[in-house]
C-alpha cells in the first residue's frame, strides 16, 4: 500500500507500452507515467524526506498539504495553538531549529496574553551585551559527596525512550546529536543496545523494573551484570525509574511478537517471549530499601551519579523519603521529576489523562521538601513533561530544576509528525517503529544533525533569555521570575503563589 502510487504509474505505463504495440501510436498517458515512476524510483532511494521514501510520489502530497495547511487551517478549522498534544507553533519551532532555518516570528505574538493561565518572564533594564551572553556556560555539576565520578551535564538531554519504542535508526540518530551536540541521551527501560553505543554519544541508563540489560533468569537483579555495563565509557550515569507520568504506578508487557531478536539483545531476555515489567520494583522494599540501592548501584558503577525518576504523587510519600535521606544520610546524585502531561509509546488513557502530578506541581512540592529537609543543595534536580522551548526550560528552572529533559521535542526534530501511531508499529516517519520499511526511511546522517541543532538553537534561546533578564546563569532563576496570570486582571509571580521554603525549616 505504501508504494501505491509507484504501482500504479509501472502498470499503466506497461499497459501503454503493451498498447504501442497493437495501436502503433502513444497515448498522452505514456508521457506522463514514465517521468512518474522515474520520480518515484528516485523518492525511494533519495535520504532526505523520510515520508518520500516511505511513500514514493505519495509522499510528496505531505508536502503540498504542508504548504497549503496553514491557510486552510487559518481559515476553516482552528489557531496554530489549539493542536494536542504539542500545538503546531510548538512543533513549528522545533521543525525550524532542527533544519536550523528561520528562527524568528512575524507581526507578534498568537498567544492571549490576557487569557488566565498565561506565563511569562520580565526582562531587566540592563539586559547583557551578547558577548556577555555568549559566554555563558550552562552545564552542572551532577554527583554529591559519595559520587567518584561526576558528571557534567547539559542543561537540556534526551528524555528516556527505550529501543523498542524507538527504532534503531532514531536511537543512533538520537545518540550521535548527543555526541555532537555535548549533551546526554537517556536509554529509557529498554537498556543500552548497540545503537546506543556506536557513535559515543553520552549515556544515563536507566534501571526499570524489567531490570533489562541486568536481569537476573528469574526476572530480577543481577549484579554482576549491571556491573559489566555500568562500567562503559559511554554510561555516565545511572537513573532508577520509580515512575513515569504518562502511567505512574503501571507496568508494562513487552509482547513476545514485539520482542524480537535485536531487542531481546539490548534487553538480556530471551527472543520472543512475553516479558514483563511489574509496576514496582523487586531489588529493594520500600523507600528504606530503595536508598540502599542507590548506594549499591553507585558502588558498583564504580561511583558513577545514581538518582531516581519518578511523577511526584502522593506527597507525604516524598516527604518520607526526605526524611530518610537525612536519617540515612544517603541522598541520590539527582531526581528527575516527570509531569503527568509527559509522552509514552503506549499508556491505558485513564493512567495519561488523570493520575499523576503535573510537572509544575510536582516540581514544587519537591523542591520545597527538599529545602524544608535541609537536602536541596545535595542534589541536582531535573525535569520532564512538555518542556520544548528555551522558555520552558528558564520557566522549570525558576521553580527549582538544574536541568530538563525533552523527549517528544527530540522526536520532533527526528522528523515525527504527530501522526499518534507510537503504539502501532505503523509510525510513517520510522521514528517509532520495528518496521523495517518505515525504518529506512529515517537517514540517520541527516537526523542527527537535525538533533543537535534543535539542542543548540534551544541552549542558545536559554542564554539569550537570560541575557534579556540581565542574568550570567540559570543558578541565579528563582520563582520572582516568572510571573502567570490568574484572571484576566490580575498576575501574580510564581514566589507569591508558591512562597520559597525556608532551607532546613523542618529538620
Ligand atoms: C515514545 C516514548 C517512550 C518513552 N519511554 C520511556 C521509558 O522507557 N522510560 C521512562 O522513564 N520514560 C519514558 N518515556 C517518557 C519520557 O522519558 C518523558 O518522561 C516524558 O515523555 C515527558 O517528556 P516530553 O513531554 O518531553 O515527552 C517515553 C516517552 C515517549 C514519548
Ligand atoms: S510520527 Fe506519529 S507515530 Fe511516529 S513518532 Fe511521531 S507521533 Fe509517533
Amino acid at each position: 500500500m505504501r508504494r501505491q502510487f509507484l504501482t500504479a504509474s509501472l502498470i499503466i505505463f506497461m499497459v501503454q507500452f503493451g498498447l504501442l504495440f497493437v495501436t502503433q501510436s502513444m497515448n498522452w498517458l505514456f508521457f506522463i507515467t514514465v517521468p512518474l515512476f522515474i520520480l518515484g524510483v528516485y523518492d525511494m532511494f533519495q535520504h532526505h524526506h523520510t515520508i518520500i521514501a516511505n511513500y514514493p510520489i505519495g509522499g510528496r502530497l505531505r508536502y503540498v498539504m504542508e504548504v497549503l495547511r496553514p491557510k486552510i487551517y487559518q481559515y476553516f478549522i482552528e489557531s496554530d495553538t489549539d493542536g494536542t498534544p504539542i500545538s503546531r507553533i510548538y512543533r513549528s519551532v522545533v521543525y525550524q531549529r532542527a533544519k536550523d532555518t528561520l528562527s524568528t516570528t512575524p507581526f507578534g505574538t498568537q498567544l492571549d496574553v490576557y487569557e488566565t493561565g498565561y506565563e511569562w518572564i520580565n526582562h531587566s533594564m540592563n539586559p547583557l551585551n551578547p558577548e556577555e551572553a555568549h559566554d555563558i556556560n550552562l552545564r552542572i555539576n551532577v554527583g554529591g559527596e559519595n559520587c567518584k565520578k561526576p558528571y557534567s551535564l547539559s542543561v537540556f538531554n534526551i528524555s528516556a525512550m527505550s529501543f523498542g519504542a524507538l527504532s534503531s535508526n532514531a536511537i543512533m540518530a538520537l545518540n550521535r546529536g548527543a555526541k555532537l551536540g555535548g549533551f546526554a541521551h537517556n536509554t529509557g527501560e529498554g537498556s543500552i543496545s548497540e545503537y546506543h553505543l556506536r557513535y559515543g554519544g553520552d549515556i544515563i541508563w536507566q534501571i526499570g523494573t524489567g531490570y533489562f540489560g541486568c536481569r537476573a533468569d528469574d526476572g530480577g537483579f543481577d549484579a554482576d551484570k549491571f556491573k559489566e555495563r555500568a562500567h562503559l565509557e559511554s554510561v555516565k550515569m545511572i537513573e532508577i525509574k520509580l515512575s513515569q507520568g504518562a502511567k505512574p504506578g503501571h507496568g508494562g508487557i513487552l509482547p513476545a511478537s514485539k520482542n524480537t531478536q535485536e531487542i531481546a539483545k539490548a534487553r538480556g531476555v530471551k527472543p520472543h517471549t512475553e516479558v514483563d515489567s511489574p509496576p514496582r520494583h523487586r531489588a529493594f522494599k520500600g523507600l528504606d530499601g530503595l536508598l540502599d540501592f542507590i548506594v549499591k548501584l553507585r558502588e558498583l558503577s564504580g561511583g558513577k551519579p545514581v538518582g531516581i525518576k519518578l511523577c511526584v504523587g502522593i506527597p507525604e510519600e516524598f516527604e518520607e523519603l526526605c526524611k530518610l535521606m537525612n536519617e540515612k544520610n544517603i541522598v541520590p546524585d539527582f531526581i528527575t521529576i516527570d509531569g503527568g502531561e509527559g509522552g509514552t509509546g503506549a499508556a491505558p488513557i485513564e493512567f495519561s489523562n488523570s493520575i499523576g502530578m503535573s510537572l509544575r506541581d510536582g516540581l514544587i512540592i519537591a523542591t520545597d521538601l527538599l529545602r524544608e529537609y535541609g537536602l536541596r543543595d545535595k542534589v541536582k534536580i531535573l525535569a520532564s513533561g512538555k518542556i520544548l522551548t528555551g522558555f520552558d526550560i528558564i520557566r522549570c528552572i525558576s521553580l527549582g530544576a538544574d536541568a530538563c529533559y525533552s523527549a517528544r521535542g527530540m522526536m520532533l526534530a527526528l522528523g515525527c509528525i504527530q501522526a499518534l501511531e507510537c503504539n502501532k508499529n505503523t509510525c510513517p516517519t520510522g521514528v517509532a517503529t520495528q518496521d523495517k520499511g518505515l525504518v529506512r526511511g529515517l537517514v540517520v546522517e541527516d537526523k542527527y544533525v537535525r538533533v543537535a541543532n534543535y539542542h543548540r538553537k534551544t541552549v542558545e534561546s536559554v542564554t539569550e533569555i537570560l541575557g534579556a533578564v540581565g542574568l550570567h546563569h540559570t543558578k541565579e532563576l528563582n520563582r520572582n521570575h516568572v510571573w502567570r496570570r490568574v484572571s484576566p486582571t490580575i498576575a501574580r509571580t510564581y514566589e507569591q503563589l508558591f512562597p520559597t521554603k525556608v532551607m532546613g525549616s523542618k529538620l
